[in-house]
């Protein structure tokens, strides 16, 4: 195994977010955590360098302001992750063939620009050049909640994914849409009110999905291709904030199969086959 959660917890004095999380990304491996706004992923993903300082990781955000500088230009932001040692010439010649690598028309422009003359696309891909500049063992790729072109999304993951094929590294996905993970990832962990509570194989998930949760996120599939902070087809309400999880199963109040038990007790996981869920339903 690359890396190895295990039963990570991270509060904030009374606030929970992220409780008893564990899961393994192999090497090689396509991994994804889903689940929707303030579950607990991007604070589990930004945890795991700290926590496993051996593997080498870059982090893409899908958001590039998160990630680029606006006052250096991009092929010096690249050469600051390359390997030391490289003469000048050297370093840009790699530069060059990682843009060109992440489909940039015009790698020796790009590279000459500030972040703010190039396209939003554009700025994504040159985001992940400069990720891919390290050669990483582990790319995290975490899709934030706004609002983002659609198109310009799927071509940032088809490209990544075309990556991960040529350079071997493993991927961490993070992302609201169960849709995306089908044919990308082949674990999904699927995240809610910080715990994970189902976990298998992408393709067992998606055609039996168990928990009610897993069910519902399923079911907004289509809906969740369009603004990507829509509310859940079937699932009334929204997460609520980790410094109130509901007692019990924290899922209850929003669940159609809730009982008097699941208000009480909280579900440990348990394996199905080769899954593993929390929930009582079907127990
Ligand atoms: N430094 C912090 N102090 C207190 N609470 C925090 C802190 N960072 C995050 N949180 C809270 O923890 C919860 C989980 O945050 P996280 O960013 O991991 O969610 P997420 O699943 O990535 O959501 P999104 O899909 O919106 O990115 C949220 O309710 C967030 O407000
Ligand atoms: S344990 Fe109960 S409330 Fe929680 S998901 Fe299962 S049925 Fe619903
Ligand atoms: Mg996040």
């Amino acid at each position: 195994m690359l890396l190895v959660v295990n039963h990570l917890r991270i509060a904030f004095g009374d606030a929970v977010p992220v409780r008893d999380v564990c899961f393994s990304v192999p090497e090689h491996g396509k991994v994804a955590i889903v689940g929707e706004s303030g579950c607990g992923k991007s604070l589990t993903a930004l945890s795991l360098q700290k926590d496993h300082p051996d593997v080498k990781m870059a982090y893409v955000f899908q958001n590039p302001g998160e990630s680029l500088n606006p006052v250096m230009r991009v092929g010096g932001q690249i050469a600051e992750v390359l390997p030391k040692g490289l003469s000048k010439a050297e370093a840009r010649a790699r530069i060059l063939d990682l843009l060109a690598r992440c489909k940039l028309d015009d790698p020796a422009r790009v590279a000459d620009s500030y972040p703010c003359e190039l396209s939003g696309g554009q700025q994504q891909r040159a985001m992940i050049a400069m990720a891919l500049a390290a050669e990483p063992q582990l790319l995290v790729a975490d899709e934030p909640t706004t609002a983002l072109d659609v198109t310009t999304q799927r071509g940032v993951l088809e490209l990544v994914d075309g990556l991960a094929a040529e350079s071997g590294m493993a991927v961490l996905l993070i992302t609201h849409n169960l849709g995306l993970v089908a044919g990308r990832s082949d674990w999904v962990n699927v995240m809610y009110a910080g715990e994970i509570v189902e976990a298998g194989p992408v393709a067992e998930v998606l055609a039996h999905p168990r928990h009610p949760y897993t069910q519902g996120l399923l079911a907004a599939v289509p809906a969740l291709d369009a603004p990507m902070d829509a509310p859940l087809a079937d699932i009334p309400g929204t997460v609520p904030p980790p410094n109130a999880w509901p007692s019990g199963c924290a899922f209850h109040p929003r669940c159609p199969h809730a009982t008097d038990r699941c208000r009480r007790e909280a579900p440990p996981p348990r394996a199905i086959g080769a899954c593993t869920i929390r929930c009582f339903q079907g127990e």
